[in-house]
């Protein structure tokens, strides 16, 4: 049953997980994310990927001459874990004040994570470090054994790598990324304060028969896969639940629509031409949209310990058509969601 109010003011809201690339495709991504949204924290899985803060502290500065004309959009930074990071990398993080996490990618599990990390325990001096100083952790939680069904691999990782680590450094500030499962639902609802997990909008929105049924859609393809309609279901139930351990993060995740539809098709979803208003789809349909302004703009900035937006965000009540294709630096691309048709629309302007 809709619900009956026509206007929706929030604070305006940040976007906990993003990959915005570089090179061209910056003018693109940058604007999209700077349209509705204050902040971003910005992945660092390039080719090659943000290791060190000196490499962070240059990306930042592509990414904010990027930036339309007198955007105050921020860039909040991360470096990409390596079995090689040394502890003193983190210092160096902490100190610079743009860095606000550290993601660990096991090797081989998606999009540039070759350099990414072989066995956590090689890792854990560098973990210490961060439990010490209160940066957080991003996972991308899966395990990558080629025998483990790529539909199992979040449980897995929660069970063999998640709970050890919460073992190993019970005060670590962790963020379960972009989860997908029930079991990850539960995990991140049933630990401290100091874990919590972002969630995506084709994650809220679709479930594998949108990606496997009726035909192959290679624009639905991300990592982790999209699962089965009750894990759904138990995503939009912690989303729209006003539980401050779940907060936004598009993972909105470009590649050009040749990429994407081919034989061996890359992961990533784009949703930041209209990321807000399909989160408020999702929020709308579970009849909670008053749960959307803690999700979207308060619960992510108390976890990383930022002030909350000045700002507000204005949706109305206005159907509207999402474009069947974009650009990204040049190439065409597929958005998520693209030529459906969405119930909430951005006042522009306010
Ligand atoms: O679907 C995904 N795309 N998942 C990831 O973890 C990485 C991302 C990308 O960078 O394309
Ligand atoms: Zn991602």
């Amino acid at each position: 049953m809709p619900s009956s109010i026509d206007r929706l003011t929030i604070i305006q809201p940040d976007d906990w997980h993003l990959h915005l690339r570089d090179g061209p495709a910056l003018r693109d991504t940058v604007n999209d994310a700077a349209r509705h949204f204050a902040r971003a924290i910005v992945m660092p899985n390039l080719a090659p990927p943000v290791i060190t803060t000196a490499q962070a502290e240059a990306y930042r500065q592509r990414i904010l001459a990027a930036r339309p004309e007198a955007s105050d959009w921020q860039a909040l930074m991360v470096l990409y874990l390596t079995d090689n990071t040394p502890a003193d990398e983190i210092d160096r993080a902490v100190a610079s004040g743009n860095i606000h996490a550290v993601k660990y990618y096991p090797a081989g599990a998606t999009t540039n994570s070759d350099s990414g990390v072989t066995d956590i325990k090689k890792v854990y001096p560098v973990l210490e470090r961060m439990q010490k100083l209160g940066l957080p952790l991003l996972l991308h939680g899966e395990v990558t054994d080629t025998h483990i069904d790529i539909f199992d691999r979040e449980a897995m990782f929660i069970e063999r790598i998640l709970i050890p680590l919460c073992l190993q450094f019970p005060d670590l500030k962790i963020v379960l990324e972009h989860i997908t499962t029930e079991q990850g639902v539960a995990f991140v609802s049933n630990s401290g304060d100091n874990i919590a997990a972002t969630i995506t909008p084709q994650h809220l929105l679709c479930n594998r028969n949108d990606l496997l049924a009726g035909g192959i859609r290679p624009h639905n393809y991300c990592l982790p896969i999209l699962k089965r309609s009750n894990h759904q279901q138990a995503l939009i139930n912690a989303a729209t639940s006003g539980s401050a351990k779940f907060f936004l993060g598009t993972d909105s995740a470009p590649h050009p629509q040749n990429k994407k539809e081919s034989a061996c098709g890359c992961a990533g979803c784009y949703s930041h031409h209209a990321a807000i208003e399909l989160y408020a789809e999702v929020f709308e349909r579970a009849q909670a949209l008053d749960k959307l302004e803690g999700f979207a703009s308060l619960f992510g900035p108390a976890f990383y310990g930022l002030p909350v937006n000045q700002k507000t965000l204005s949706l109305r009540r206005a159907p509207w058509q999402l474009p069947a294709s974009t650009q990204l630096g040049g190439d065409p691309m597929v958005p998520f969601y693209a030529s459906e048709t969405l119930q909430w629309a951005v006042v522009d302007g306010e």
